[in-house]
């Protein structure tokens, strides 16, 4: 898995990360005015820079002539020249990077708003803050492409046809005796990068493997200590990370050996252009094709203009590399734009009247996975302001009807209305905020207690805040910490108990003041003391709204209003505590295996209940 995640990071280029190059480019056309006008610029920067050839030819034609006054315009006008192209490089990377970083502003608000409108069941199968953060790697892959790469694309075609146009006019036959060997060039960069791609990715799927690993065995440390394996763990280590040396080396081998030889061979194109040209000059010869006759600033113009061809022809396979990578980024980044959304609001979905607290499930089924289905048809009413607790057995559909209410997920069959409106008909957020949910385990942001507490109610003021963790009994413990309501909680703060983080997020719902609520066994992984606390601040919280309760403990199913016993999917019983245990079913059952264990463990319930 994260082996997986590491290796997508490079890989060769496929026809779908082709089309996504495509789109990649499309969409950069969006930022058509930056990107025009830095492309330009790039064309004109490029076309002076390749003209220094013929400068290097007037000057040295005007010292041969001995013309001193001429030479001083020429390295006036260079001057000049350059100076503008100072200018126009400046607008050409500062236009170029801006349709570059706006382009990636644009990508990541896609990929984020769409990671955020995912549903539940999304996050439950998803390392979804792995997804964002390969997100962020990649749209600065992409910024490199519009950066560089779109400058490069245009630099190096450019360059080569200026540089070309130049040599050619200045001397047709040395430019074509010259590069004869520019096949040979060719054959020794396409075997050169097809080498260095595949030693590139054999290296990736090294470090990937080497990666993987290692967070396989940290992850595990306490079981390699239990077994005393530390030795065979760092010889393990040792080994892969010696393979990856080699493989790096490998790598550097094939990158170290072609770019040289083609200079090399560049080098010796030149030569021959060099020697040939000393022959034409020494025996005053014209040039066969054009006629003209040669000079020495000709054949001096003609190095310089070789040589940034053959510069130019060099770079094409680390463009080729940045093409790559910036295509298989961008098909990852448009992968999770376009992941459909699998809970979506209709368009012309209404507002819920005002909540009560009435609901109904009617004939309710639902699978995780086709094929294996999770709830049958469950018929289950509601009253405004009663408490339905929901017992049975583990894995018998409990939390599912707790994810189902606030559409978490949706139905497969059936229907769950509040106040008479099927859920899938109204506005998402105009009923979920009126439910509040007390999970089994509490996550706490990395932020402060306070702010923890407030994101039931956005904008509470402090007052609101102390009253709400006084009623969740964590008032007192907060109050301990080394800077009370402004402790830091999380990764770089204090820890907190399961039983603290379970009063933070009771007092989170007091706060939002739901008119439904859930509590999903929110003691269940709870000491004794926190258990008393919680169970007193539950029981106030119940007392004004619609509770759906799903509970290991005997007090609270108790004082319920109705208890639904859930088998398999399906409620095989519904009615008060006594009237169950009279009938002798599936209740009496089931309480006499669990709920009577677990009542007495908890210390508060009489055996005679
Ligand atoms: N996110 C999920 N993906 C796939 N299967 C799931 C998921 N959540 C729960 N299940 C399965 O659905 C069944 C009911 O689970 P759940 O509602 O959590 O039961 P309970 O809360 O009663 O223990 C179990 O078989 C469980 O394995
Ligand atoms: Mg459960």
């Amino acid at each position: 898995m994260i082996r997986d995640i590491l290796l997508t990071e490079k890989k060769p280029v496929t026809d779908s990360s082709r089309k996504a190059g495509k789109r990649l480019m499309a969409q950069t056309w969006t930022h058509k005015k930056p990107v025009i006008v830095g492309i330009v610029c790039s064309v004109i920067a490029t076309a002076l820079y390749s003209s220094t050839p013929l400068f290097i030819k007037l000057i040295i034609d005007a010292i041969e002539n001995r013309d001193l006054k001429r030479s001083g315009l020429i390295a006036a006008l260079i001057v000049i020249v350059f100076a503008v192209r100072w200018l126009i490089a400046y607008l050409n990377s500062y236009m170029i990077t801006l349709g570059g970083v706006r382009l990636v502003e644009d990508l990541r608000n896609m990929a984020y708003r769409k990671i955020q409108s995912m549903s539940f069941g999304f996050f439950e199968k998803r390392q979804a803050g792995e997804l964002m953060s390969r997100i962020q790697n990649d749209t600065t892959v992409v910024q490199m492409f519009v950066t560089s790469g779109i400058s490069e694309m245009v630099r190096v075609p450019i360059g080569v046809i200026a540089a070309l146009s130049i040599v050619i006019y200045l001397s047709a036959t040395l430019t074509i005796l010259s590069l004869l060997l520019l096949p040979l060039i060719a054959v020794v960069i396409t075997l050169g990068g097809k080498r260095m791609k595949k030693h590139s990715l054999l290296l990736q799927e090294k470090v990937a493997d080497f990666n993987a690993s290692i967070y396989e065995t940290i992850g595990l440390a306490h079981v390699v200590k239990m077994f005393s394996m530390e030795e065979h763990e760092m010889r393990k280590y040792a080994k892969e990370n010696r393979d990856t040396v080699n493989a790096t080396m490998r790598q550097v081998k094939v990158r170290a050996s072609y770019s040289p030889m083609v200079e090399f061979l560049g080098a010796a194109c030149l030569a021959i252009m060099l020697y040939i040209g000393a022959y034409f000059i020494v025996h005053n010869i014209h040039d066969p094709i054009t006629g003209k006759l040669l000079t020495l600033g000709s054949v001096m113009a003609l190095f310089v203009g070789l040589q940034q061809i053959f510069t130019q022809i060099n770079h094409v396979n680390s463009l080729n590399l940045t093409l790559q990578h910036a295509f298989a980024a961008a098909e990852r980044i448009y992968e999770v734009i376009d992941m459909p959304v699998d809970i979506e609001e209709k368009p012309d979905a209404v507002d819920m009247p005002e909540i009560r607290g009435d609901i109904s499930f009617e004939n309710v089924c639902f699978h995780y996975k086709p094929g294996e289905p999770v709830l049958r048809g469950v018929n289950l009413k509601i009253e405004p302001g009663s408490v339905v607790a929901i017992v049975g057995p583990s894995g018998s559909g409990k939390s599912t009807i707790a994810k189902l209410l606030p559409r978490f997920y949706d139905v497969v069959e059936g229907r769950i209305a509040i106040e008479g409106v099927d859920i899938r008909d109204a506005k998402i957020a105009s009923y979920r905020k009126h439910i509040g949910i007390v999970p089994q385990e509490t996550l706490l942001f990395r932020d402060t207690i306070k702010n923890n507490i407030a994101y039931g109610r956005m904008g509470a003021t402090d007052e609101e805040i102390i009253e709400a963790a006084t009623a969740a009994y964590a008032h007192d413990f907060i109050m301990e910490m080394p800077d009370g309501y402004d402790t830091m909680v999380g990764e770089r703060g204090v820890t907190l108990s399961g039983g603290q983080r379970q009063r933070v997020a009771i007092a989170r719902a007091i706060l939002m003041d739901p008119k439904i609520l859930i509590l999903d066994e929110a003691t269940s992984s709870v000491d004794n003391v926190s258990e008393v606390y919680i169970q007193r601040a539950l029981e106030k919280l119940m007392k004004t709204r619609t509770t759906i309760v799903i509970a290991h403990r005997l007090s609270t199913i108790r004082n319920a209003d109705s208890i639904a016993v859930l088998e398999a999917g399906r409620i095989v019983e519904i009615g008060r505590h006594d009237e169950l245990y009279e009938a002798g079913g599936a209740y009496r059952r089931l309480y006499d295996l669990t709920l009577a264990a677990s009542g007495a463990a908890g210390g508060e319930i009489s055996p005679e209940a």
